[in-house]
């Protein structure tokens, strides 16, 4: 809770392009979420650097992120858009939180066992508490819910769980997070292995569309989508291919399952394909306008970071001296 409303926390890795899945599944409906919560959405750029980057490719990257979240929709003055990089509390409530978490439940974290799997040659000390920054980023804003991916849950447990060790020494400092559990996005898959989540870190181009990517390319890759070979256009859990476009399909248009096989039930798989790429194309056409515009605005954009910045610097302060106060830190003097 913060000032009486409820609080909403996410944040998002600026490696890699945002996708249709990125969109569909949770941008698209976090901007109806600005009324009823205090929404905060991170370029969560310290957790980014776990990873070696191109310094230059990572910053231009961050901003293209923080531009986008516009783009698709979100009012950057209701919506605290910031980078977390610029809110120093997010490192000094970490260091605080990694006090209080133990390395057997660092250990047990999946993704850090396949990211040290994949990054064998720096396995550093800030992948490892990596899900600590991040209860820390939860935490500062007394989030009550924070949308997450099935990927980051024990990230989310985790947090509580340190939540809940930290509130039983000290009294109640945070809230504890809940995962946030509202209307529900599309779960869109790679267009080329349907049984996998489409990622924006697949190396086959061709399984995502991104949030870039032209018309003539959109369709392109879903006339190319791996579907099954009976050209019927029905919805069913053993043709995953032709599951996921009627999902996209229903997603962009809002048509329910029913009215698309009724759509399509004379066409083939082409028709289809080209019909799904066409009004994904369409979906994203005004987001690309909106982004390459406000992309040319500099003074904008700059502005948006400069006071989200000072929004966020301005909760997370308030938070980071409460714990700072309990684990016994001396006052500042004023
Ligand atoms: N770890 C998340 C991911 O890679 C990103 C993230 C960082 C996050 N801090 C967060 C997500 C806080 C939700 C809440 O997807």
């Amino acid at each position: 809770m913060l000032d009486g409303k409820k609080s909403l926390f996410s944040g998002m890795q600026a490696t890699g392009t945002l996708t249709l899945g990125n969109y569909l599944g949770a941008l698209k409906n976090w901007v109806e979420l600005e009324d009823e919560y205090e929404c905060f959405y991170c370029v969560v750029d310290m957790h980014s650097i776990t990873v070696r980057q191109d310094p230059a490719e990572l910053r231009k990257r961050a901003r293209a992120l923080l531009t986008l979240y516009i783009a698709a929709g979100l009012n950057a003055e209701k919506n605290c858009i910031y980078y977390q990089s610029h809110v120093s509390a997010h490192a000094e409530l970490a260091w605080i939180l990694n006090c209080f978490t133990y390395m057997g439940e660092l250990n047990r974290m999946t993704q850090f066992k396949d990211k040290a799997v994949k990054h064998a040659d720096n396995i550093n000390a800030g992948l490892y508490s990596y899900p600590v920054l991040m209860a820390a980023d939860i935490l500062l804003f007394q989030s009550d819910v924070v949308p997450v991916g099935s990927d980051q849950k024990q990230h989310l447990e985790i947090t509580r769980d340190i939540a809940e060790r930290f509130n039983s020494v000290y009294g109640d400092v945070f809230t504890v997070p809940e995962p946030y559990i509202g209307k529900q996005g599309a779960r869109v898959m790679s267009l080329q292995e349907p049984d996998k989540k489409m990622s924006k870190s697949d190396e086959n181009t061709n399984a995502s569309i991104y949030l870039m990517d032209d018309p003539d390319m959109i369709i392109r890759k879903f006339k190319r989508a791996v579907t099954d070979s009976d050209n019927e256009v029905r919805y069913s859990e053993d043709k995953p291919g032709i599951k996921n476009l009627i999902d996209i399909y229903g997603a962009v248009t809002g048509k329910n399952t029913a009215e698309i096989e009724k759509e399509f039930a004379s066409c083939g798989y082409g028709d289809f394909k080209l019909a799904v790429g066409e009004s994904v194309a369409g979906m994203l056409k005004p987001i690309q306008a909106r982004f390459a515009e406000l992309s040319k605005d500099k003074d904008y954009i700059d502005g948006i970071i400069k006071t989200n910045a000072e929004k966020a610097n301005y909760y997370a302060t308030k938070t980071l001296r409460k714990a700072q106060k309990k684990v016994g830190f001396p006052e500042r003097i004023r």
